[in-house]
């Protein structure tokens, strides 16, 4: 490891950066395949770093039939051959690592596609070695309490295999046979492919499907003992192996089964926040906060103090309303006009800026809230330019479309023309590449790339207070206004964000702990004045502020005379 590179390592960097996430094949096409690889990623780091994001998660990069984009293994130990070599992600980890970015990866345990050659060994028969690393039956009626995560697609768990003469159990599409964890070969081969990619630099995992691993009849079949176990000892081999390492967990729980994956500390230090993710948006259709405070403060005291939650808007999945109830859901469907067919298993597959009509403040105002929250945001890429989707396309692929670099044929994204491209780009006008995309908004100052990136800067330069768990809430007698301080010994951070479509005029005491002589960090739509130790603000219709106020610190003591 170099230098540089351990420098990197000290334990929590995590709390401190603003991840990217972004699907490799979509990103850049270096060689003019049409299909987005490592070498692309790497050419692009510069506008990352100048994003002023510090990690990256890459989507799955082993090699796979991409039944569901590379989250169907069939070998765990080689990069597809679509996005270059071994050798390509070594140059890709040495360059992001020498730029100070960290380099995330996914982990995915629960399942292989049925090309692995595990499965393909251990359908053959029922002595193959490999048989029991599966889940198999002759009835396929057990689990049944096991939820089904693509309803749409799959109309059960199990699936007849007629080579195998046996059902087997999948929770996700059929084509992803699921791991057997009560076969402990399993549980050694998946901490060898961890050290494995960590070996190459890797500085951690999101980890795909984490409640799932193991499976007991009578139960939901998520979130057993047995399954956190497994995590706790990959995250205790990681700290001692490779320390400075992390795990992130994608968990779509409820509340109480979410923030048990933090385990205080000693599970996963970043937790995926899916039970406050819709409320963002359940908050906008109310033109009202108080949904996101109510979980906030069902939520916040849960992170540990070595951890942190790993905010999103918007990723390469549906937008999830599994948790939410009937009545959130007819909330939502009223709110965000949805085209015929756009939503899919138990959610959405649209993109953040079409599903707020296109509106950049609206846009803002949810970055901004992730920005400023203790804990560590997630950007789904493209959504700093506001990019669109494409409904047309299957499944997921409608919000993973090419990176819009220019407005150029191809977007920049491949030197193929349009029609060669294996994923097609946005065409729909308003968020097409003509209307959107980077070099245009590069130059022009108003635009929401440079307003993005603006404030990850001033995130960046007062990251003593945005890394701390420190959040103190502030009541606003029922006003459509978020507002919590961010203190820290030197100064403090008002952040306050108006949901509502009107402006905001309100006031707030300052705490004799602060001197009342504000600095507006940035200016997203916000006049104050300062009078009797009391704030008053005027937000601007979805607006939001971040305004720093110095300490007052006690008067230092007078040199005794003597
Ligand atoms: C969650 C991933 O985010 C999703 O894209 C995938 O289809 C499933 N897990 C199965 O791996
Ligand atoms: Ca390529």
């Amino acid at each position: 490891m170099s230098a540089q590179a351990s420098e990197l390592r000290s334990p929590d960097w995590f709390r401190s950066v603003v991840f990217y996430e972004l699907p490799i094949r979509s990103f850049f096409d270096s060689n003019g395949d049409g299909i987005g690889d490592l070498p692309g990623v790497r050419a692009k780091l510069d506008y990352l770093t100048d994003l002023g994001v510090g990690g990256i998660w890459l989507l799955p990069f082993y090699r796979s039939p991409w039944r569901d984009d590379g989250y169907d293994i069939s070998n765990h130990y080689e990069i597809d051959p679509r996005f270059g070599t071994v050798a390509d992600f070594d140059a890709l980890i040495g360059d992001a690592h020498g730029r100070g970015l960290r380099v995330i990866g996914d982990l995915v345990t629960n399942h292989v596609s049925d090309e692995h050659p595990w499965f393909q060994e251990a359908r053959r028969s029922r002595d193959a070695p490999h048989r029991s690393w599966f889940l198999w039956s002759d009835t396929g009626t057990e689990f049944s309490r096991a939820r089904r995560m693509f309803p749409d697609y799959e109309p059960s768990n199990w699936t007849f295999d007629e080579v195998a003469g046996q059902y087997y159990f999948h929770r996700f599409f059929a084509t992803q046979p699921d791991l057997n964890y009560d076969t402990p070969a399993v549980h050694d081969e998946m901490f060898r492919v961890a050290r494995f990619w960590l070996g190459h630099g890797l500085d951690g995992f999101r980890c795909d499907a984490a409640p799932y691993l193991y499976k007991r009849e009578g139960t939901t079949c998520q979130s057993l003992p047995e399954t956190h176990r497994f995590w706790h000892d990959l995250h205790a081999m990681m700290e001692s192996e490779f320390p400075g390492t992390v795990l992130v967990s994608e968990a779509n729980q409820t509340i109480a089964e979410t923030v048990a994956y933090f385990d205080h500390g000693e599970e996963f230090p970043m937790v995926l926040h899916f039970p406050i993710m819709p409320n963002f948006y359940l908050g906008l259709a109310e033109n009202n906060p108080k949904r996101v405070l109510d979980v906030l403060r069902a939520t916040l005291p849960s992170a540990p103090e070595n951890g942190a939650w790993a905010y999103f808007l918007r990723n390469h999945d549906e937008l999830s309303l599994e948790q939410a109830s009937e009545d959130e859901k007819a909330l939502f469907f009223r709110y965000f006009p949805l085209p015929p067919g756009a939503r899919v298993h138990n959610g959405v597959r649209r993109r953040l800026a079409p599903l707020v009509g296109g509106e950049d403040g609206s846009v803002l105002l949810l970055t901004a809230l992730i920005l400023g929250l203790p804990g560590s945001p997630f950007l789904y890429y493209g959504d700093e330019i506001g990019m669109g989707d494409r409904i047309d396309l299957p499944d997921r692929d409608a919000v993973r479309t090419p990176m819009q670099w220019e407005n150029a044929p191809s977007a920049g994204f491949s030197t193929l023309p349009p029609d060669a491209l294996t994923r097609p780009l946005v065409t729909d006008p308003p968020f097409a590449p003509a209307a959107r995309n980077v070099s245009d908004q590069e130059l022009n100052t108003r635009s929401l790339l440079w307003r993005v990136r603006t404030l990850l800067r001033i995130r960046a330069a007062h990251s003593a207070i945005f890394s701390s768990n420190l959040y103190e809430g502030i009541d606003l007698g029922g006003a459509p206004v978020l507002g919590f301080w961010r203190p820290n010994a030197e100064y403090s951070v008002l952040c306050l964000y108006n949901f509502a479509t009107e402006p905001q005029n309100g006031s707030i005491a300052l705490p004799g702990s602060v001197w009342a002589s504000p600095v507006e960090l940035l200016r997203g739509g916000l006049a104050s004045t300062v009078a009797d130790h009391t704030f008053r603000y005027r937000l601007a219709p979805r607006g939001f502020s971040w305004t720093m106020f110095l300490a007052r610190r006690p008067p230092a003591p007078r040199p005794s005379a003597s």
